[in-house]
């Protein structure tokens, strides 16, 4: 039976008695979407799915939408990609939200444990609802209208040129965003893909950022993952920021599948 419980943190819930290879029925499904609107991290255990099952299952939560980086992307099922430690990919370790280079970005972001070192790898998430409200005063005031232009790193080598060409074009986001559907606010920006803000000389946006985030990312509205094989972790990209925990052996490989359910243009 589908059980829903709060994680012992300060946000995220525990999600059992289910199994994305069998149908879902309405009333569990609409449990689910509730829940990851009220605990915006969702980790859902023991789940043992070919691609195309967890495809098929995480797809109760939304639409996914192709990834760039054509190469990480599973030829069978394209709408999953690899997040590995090998083929010149970088654990993301610094704090953000994924693929703000579009002009509507992922709402959510699923990863599903498929090879994990034997200690360490986690992934951690910051709730960006509370994030908001930890600013100083005079931050929040700073940021209310500001405006983030969004590119693809300069410095990633896993990007082709297919990725620069389609996917690299200046995209504005509002840094604090309205969430679609629960309707309150949170800080939204991705450090290293906000390589610009409107009215700002560039050299000063890193270092404002990067207060930003020292300002808003605080044990009490973190959650640290520890991954279990089986683990599938769905986290609202509207109003949470995540890291990967680099802390671990690189001569082991660690591998994720991860899905991206279509999202909403920022406002
Ligand atoms: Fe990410």
């Amino acid at each position: 039976m589908l059980n829903i419980r709060p994680l012992d943190a300060a946000f995220g819930a525990e999600v059992t008695g289910i199994d994305l290879a069998e149908p879902i029925g309405e009333n569990e499904a609409d449990a689910l979407r509730q829940a990851f609107l009220d605990h915006i991290v969702l980790v859902i255990r023991n789940q043992d799915l070919t691609a195309k099952q967890y495809r098929d299952g995480i797809s109760l939560f939304g639409a996914p939408m192709l990834q760039h980086r054509a190469h990480f992307r599973l030829p069978e099922v394209p709408e999953v990609s690899r997040i590995i430690n090998r083929e010149k990919m970088r654990p993301a370790s610094m704090w953000h939200t994924d693929h703000t280079n579009h002009e509507s970005p992922p709402k959510a972001t699923v990863l599903y444990a498929r090879k994990l070192p034997r200690e360490g790898g986690d992934t951690c998430f910051a709730d960006m609802y509370a994030g908001l409200d930890f600013l100083s005063p005079e931050s929040r005031a700073d940021i209310d209208d500001m405006i983030t232009i969004n590119h693809l790193e300069s410095d990633n080598p896993t990007y082709s040129e297919v990725d620069r060409d389609r996917y690299d074009n200046a995209v504005q986001h509002p840094m604090v965003r309205t969430h679609p559907e629960t309707g309150k606010k949170a800080l939204y920006f991705h450090v290293t893909k906000a390589s610009g803000i409107v009215g700002m000389e560039t050299e000063k946006v890193r270092p404002f950022l990067d207060d930003l985030l020292k300002q808003a990312v605080r044990p009490e509205n973190t959650l640290r993952h520890k991954w279990r094989m089986g683990d599938i972790v769905i986290c609202d990209n509207r109003c949470t920021m995540h890291s990967a925990d680099p802390n671990y052996d690189m001569a082991e490989e660690r591998l994720l599948w991860r899905i991206i359910l279509q999202g909403d243009r920022p406002r």
